[in-house]
Order: structure tokens, then C-alpha cells, then sequence
């Protein structure tokens, strides 16, 4: 089985993909938990939570609990104060590993050295910190998905800076610049691939112990990007990212192109910075398009 570690701030997306990976087989040998979308407690809660929930034993590992150096916002308004529909507490016997996420980052790319895969759905402290560590960790990791950036510009927390990049853009340099084979979806391709009505109520209807939590903990995020931001469905970024991970003929559109990240403390903070006459300079692929998924998403409602 394809071997992952998910780094992730823990909420209705973040787990999702976790679901979605288990559902195809991969094993994902740790969820590293970092700084991002609620409160970090929360976030640890709903990792052990979601471990319970898929009835596997992966590790959870609790790493940073702030960026490098600037100063954050969690954004409980878009996902609500749980993450994933109601607060959901830790099962009862459930504890995370005493081990902190970075080392574990380490030691799984020894153990799985060549295999390992990081889905990188969240802000990218945790791996920035793995990577200065450890500077051969990249050689020994398969591929890096990165959830984060834009590519027209368009940010969602501010005008021009996605979430996860602009959280921790000095850790987010650290990545896209460590060599990496990285594979990044951005913001603009989850928007036009929203989840529009008749999908919503297909999903609905299912009733599935799954489709009950997808449904549950896509409630709240589905209320402020429909009522709040206008959006004629609600995105699904971590979950592009892990679908084409599973499946690349997904992206139909994938260029190879350099890209960096803005980490000044100012208007563009957080901005993609995407060179295209550098051809010299490929460090990465990012995605363009994806495939409207309509049927797949029979992929992670059973
Ligand atoms: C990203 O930020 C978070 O809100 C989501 O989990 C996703 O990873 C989108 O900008
Ligand atoms: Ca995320």
C-alpha cells in the first residue's frame, strides 16, 4: 500500500481526505497536526477523533502550534468553532503520541524511505521544521502534495494570499524551495470545482454512515461560502489535492513551473509568486484544472 503521512489543521476537509485515502487502500502511517483553521486543542481532538471514527490506529502527532515567525488568526468563522460540525471531544482512551510531529516526519521518511508521500494540507511549519532539521529528508520523500497558494492571484484570506500560505509564508518558502517533488493544488481550482446543489442534495440523500458525516461537518463551511461569500457551492481544497494524489489523470491541466512564495510582513503577505520563463528553474508541478468529478464522489459517500 502507498504509504502517507497528513499533516493537517484538522477540520471537515482535512479529514475528509484522510477518510478518502483510507477508502483507496493507501496507509496513512501518521496525521501530523499543526497550527491552522481552529483552536490548536481542537484540532488534536479532532485527529483522534477522526482515527476513532475510520477505525484504524494511525498515530497522531502534535507539532507546531504557530508559524516561524509571524503571528496567525484561526478562522472559526468558515468552519466553525469544532471544525467539523458539532465539537467533537477526543475519544475517551485515545492520547497522541508522546513524539512531536517534526521527528515523526523524520523517522517515518527513514522508515519509509523512497515511499513516504506528505500530504501537505495546512499551513507548512511542521515539514519547514523537518526539512532545516533533516536536510536529506527530502530525498527520502516520494512526493510532497501541497494544498496552498493561487494561481490567478486570488487569495481567500486575503485578497491575494490562500490560507495556508499566507499562515506561514517563511515555512511555505522553506518548502516550495527545498527541492521537494511537490505536486500543488490551488485555491482558484477548488472554487471552480465547488460543490454545487444537486451534488450536495445527491450526498444528502445517500445516508450513508459516511455521507451523515460528510454532510454534518460540511454544514457549516457549506453556510459561509454559499451565504457569506457568495459561492454557488462550497470548495473542497484538501480533498482535490488528495484525489489527485489517488488519481493524477484527475488534474487535467498540470504545469511544471517554479514557484515561490511573497514573506514580507505586508499587503502581500502570503502572495504566489509564479515564474513562468524559468524553465531552467522547474521545482515543481502545480495544477491548472481539474476534472469537474461529478461521478467520483461516489469515491469517499459509501
Ligand atoms: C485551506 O485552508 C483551510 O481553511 C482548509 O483546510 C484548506 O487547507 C484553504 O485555503
Ligand atoms: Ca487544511
Amino acid at each position: 500500500a502507498r504509504k502517507f503521512i497528513i499533516d493537517c489543521d484538522t477540520a471537515e476537509d482535512d479529514i475528509t481526505s484522510f477518510l478518502l485515502l483510507l477508502r483507496y487502500g493507501a496507509e496513512v502511517v501518521g496525521l501530523t497536526v499543526v497550527e491552522g483553521n481552529i483552536s490548536f486543542h481542537q484540532e488534536i481532538n479532532n485527529a483522534l477523533w477522526a482515527v476513532e471514527f475510520a477505525g484504524v490506529d494511525t498515530p497522531v502527532f502534535v507539532g507546531t502550534e504557530r508559524p516561524l515567525i509571524k503571528s496567525f488568526v484561526t478562522v472559526e468563522d468558515v468552519h466553525g468553532k469544532g471544525g467539523i460540525g458539532q465539537e467533537r471531544l477526543a475519544p475517551s482512551k485515545a492520547k497522541p503520541s508522546p513524539k512531536h510531529a517534526v521527528d515523526a516526519m523524520i523517522e517515518l521518511s527513514e522508515r519509509y524511505a523512497g515511499e513516504l508521500e506528505v500530504m501537505a494540507i495546512s499551513p507548512l511549519t511542521n515539514l519547514a521544521m523537518a526539512i532545516l532539521k533533516d536536510k536529506r529528508l527530502v530525498e527520502r520523500l516520494k512526493a510532497i502534495y501541497i494544498m496552498g497558494g493561487t494561481i490567478y492571484g486570488r487569495g481567500n484570506i486575503t485578497p491575494v494570499a490562500e490560507y495556508n500560505f499566507w499562515v506561514d509564508p517563511d515555512a511555505a518558502k522553506v518548502v516550495l524551495n527545498s527541492g521537494a517533488k511537490l505536486i500543488m493544488l490551488p485555491w482558484e481550482v477548488a472554487v471552480s470545482n465547488a460543490i454545487d446543489e444537486s451534488t450536495w442534495a445527491r450526498i444528502q440523500s445517500m445516508n450513508t454512515r459516511m455521507a451523515r458525516y460528510y454532510v454534518e461537518s460540511y454544514k457549516h463551511y457549506r453556510e459561509f461560502a454559499t451565504k457569506r461569500q457568495g459561492m454557488r457551492g462550497h470548495p473542497h481544497p484538501d480533498v482535490l489535492t488528495t484525489a489527485v494524489a489517488i488519481d493524477r489523470s484527475v488534474a487535467t491541466d498540470v504545469r511544471r513551473e517554479r514557484v515561490d512564495v511573497e514573506n514580507c510582513d505586508c499587503l502581500t503577505r502570503g502572495a504566489t509568486v509564479i515564474d513562468y520563463s524559468s524553465p531552467g528553474h522547474v521545482r515543481g508541478y502545480f495544477m491548472g484544472e481539474v476534472k469537474q468529478i461529478g461521478e467520483r464522489w461516489k469515491w469517499f459517500t459509501v
